[in-house]
């Protein structure tokens, strides 16, 4: 295999094992040691001379941070599914390989999606909150949190990729009606899951509970806008787990003061951290999470595991590379 400790790695964020000593044996690894996002002034001057970097969806990698890497870069392992934080179109340019983590953490992000729709509906959080704070003073209470039924309600999956496929399994196991819009039609998983494809206004008229799985680019920016909401019931709750760009934050805020719509899940937002001055943590009808979709102990270890592996098999290996296109 020659020196390969020639190669240089540098790991944006501390990420659990066995990323680092897959890595360790074969490269020589710079690992942020701290778990918080690297500021862009320091990341432009760490990346510098790398061969590779291990990057996190927080840190944006553009053409500024490509540069200040230098001519030798040439992989981009994202520690995600998502990769809109990284520049393709400039990586491509550069003959820069991207790649990220698919398949090991579908399940884990549609279980935390269904713990979302299930919170959401049923005041979950509120209710955990009434109980801590000592407000639940008459026991049982014929009207106290009265919620939705999940089971015989209806599903709508926007994108039936993995996320979205595994999400409308697991519905069909709570007896939903599942109903999916998605920019390619896939009769195999339709009739493997008696679920319908529909319109995306059809599918926004019909569903109970609204679920993103896109991947966000230019033609998902914003496609939740005050328009679609509109199309929604006003019983209807809306849940994100995808990218918070995906849904017009200001537009949604609205139809939640106005009622238009009866809540959300969210675990992404358009700028995160969200500032605490957003409108929707003052909300009773949001669930909101902070982005931890794939936050598994055994999920991450393989996150690391493959985003490792992406790694030495761009730079040395032969085997499989997850990359992006
Ligand atoms: C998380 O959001 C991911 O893209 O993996
Ligand atoms: C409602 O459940 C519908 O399928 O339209």
């Amino acid at each position: 295999m020659g020196n390969t400790q020639k190669y240089s790695v540098f790991i944006t964020r501390k990420i659990p094992e066995p990323g680092p000593s897959i890595l360790k044996k074969y490269f020589q690894v710079n690992m942020n040691p701290e778990a918080n996002v690297l500021d862009r002034q320091v990341l432009i001057k760490k990346v510098k001379n790398a061969d590779a970097i291990l990057c996190m969806l927080g840190d944006k990698i553009d053409s500024r941070v490509m540069d200040a890497a230098g001519p030798k870069l040439r992989v981009i392992s994202c520690y995600s599914v998502g990769y809109d934080h990284v520049d393709i179109k400039e990586a491509e340019k550069r003959k820069i390989i991207v790649t990220n983590t698919p398949n090991v953490l579908a399940n884990t992000t549609a279980d935390l999606t269904f713990s979302l729709i299930l919170s959401a509906a049923r005041n979950i959080v509120n209710a955990d909150c009434h109980v801590r704070n000592g407000n639940w003073k008459f026991g049982w209470t014929p009207d106290l949190f009265l919620g939705y039924d999940v089971y015989g309600s209806t599903l709508g999956v926007i994108g039936l990729g993995e996320i979205g496929s595994l999400l409308a399994k697991r519905a069909k196991g709570f007896g939903m009606n599942v109903l999916y819009y998605s920019n390619s039609r896939n009769r195999k998983i339709e009739s493997e899951l008696s679920i319908s494809y529909v319109s995306l206004e059809e599918l926004l008229q019909r569903s109970d509970f609204v679920s993103i799985h896109v991947s966000l680019n230019k033609s998902s920016f914003h496609m939740i806008d005050e328009s679609k909401i509109k199309l929604m019931k006003k019983t209807a709750f809306l849940i994100n787990t995808s990218r918070g760009k995906v849904i017009n934050e200001q537009h949604l805020i609205k139809a939640l003061r106005d009622k238009k719509i009866a809540g959300a899940g969210l675990d992404v937002y358009e700028d995160e951290p969200i500032s605490t001055s957003n409108p929707l943590i003052q909300m009773q009808q949001t669930v909101l999470l902070p982005h931890i979709g794939s936050a598994t102990y055994k999920t991450r270890s393989k996150m690391a595991e493959v985003s490792a592996n992406n790694i030495v098999n761009s730079l040395i290996g032969k085997g499989t590379v997850y990359k992006i296109r």
